[in-house]
């Protein structure tokens, strides 16, 4: 039997880390997504690759949507901002595990000209803050492909760790195919960190 989804509603936004603010993302954000997510540099290790004006706002739209209450697919997808400027974003995927809880997989991307301070970093601690400390979920993952180091590196800052590596997906439309590293951590070895 599968537990109940996390109430995404209890969260409080914006949330604030030392130098950064998490809050969720509006259609109003696609102008300032968009002018990183086009990037090649930015697309080259993402699954999607380059999003054109098109794909941000439908995207926007799906993390929206995850974040209604009911929402069959719960999501949480916010923005990272700066002094007020959306320097990235970052979005939690929730999904029912074997045992009936529940657990997350996270996402994030940081503009070009902030990449390079530790603010990746800084959101994916603040996200295991929100999994593990407010929705209460058993486990964190991420998928990271293998070339793609500076990711690897922030999840083991933020205190993940190399559980898998699985072969290349079948991303479609030219992308390559590469294979993953799975990076989690479980609710008991986040705590036994931060109590
Ligand atoms: C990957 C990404 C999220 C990193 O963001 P960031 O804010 O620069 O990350 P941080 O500053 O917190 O940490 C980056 C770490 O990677 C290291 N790094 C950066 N480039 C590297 C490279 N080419 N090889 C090895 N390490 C590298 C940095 O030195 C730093 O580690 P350190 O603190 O031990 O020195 C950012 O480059 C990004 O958004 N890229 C595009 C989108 C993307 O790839 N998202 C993740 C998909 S899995």
């Amino acid at each position: 039997m599968t537990h109940r989804p996390p109430d995404l509603g209890i969260l409080v936004w914006p949330r604030p880390t030392p130098r950064l603010a998490l809050r969720p993302v509006t259609l109003g954000d696609v102008d300032a997504i968009l002018a990183y997510r086009s990037l090649p540099e930015v697309g080259e290790f993402t699954s999607r690759g380059p999003m054109n004006r098109a794909e941000v706002e439908a995207r926007v739209e799906l993390l929206r949507q995850g974040a209604t209450a009911g929402a069959p697919q719960p999501r949480l997808g916010l923005v990272v901002e700066h002094d007020g400027a959306v320097v990235g974003d970052c979005s939690v995927r929730l999904e029912p595990d074997d045992n009936g809880m529940w657990r997350a997989g996270v996402g994030y991307a940081i503009g070009p000209g902030h990449q390079g301070c530790g603010y990746a970093t800084e959101v994916v601690r603040e996200l295991l803050v929100i999994c593990f400390g407010h929705l209460h979920l058993a486990l964190v993952e991420a998928d990271v492909f293998v070339p793609h180091v500076a990711s690897q590196r922030v999840l083991e800052k933020a205190g993940l760790r190399r559980v898998a590596r699985t072969p290349a997906g079948s991303e479609g439309g030219g992308r390559p195919r590469l294979d993953d590293y799975v990076y989690a951590v479980t609710a008991a070895e986040w705590a036994a960190h931060h109590h």
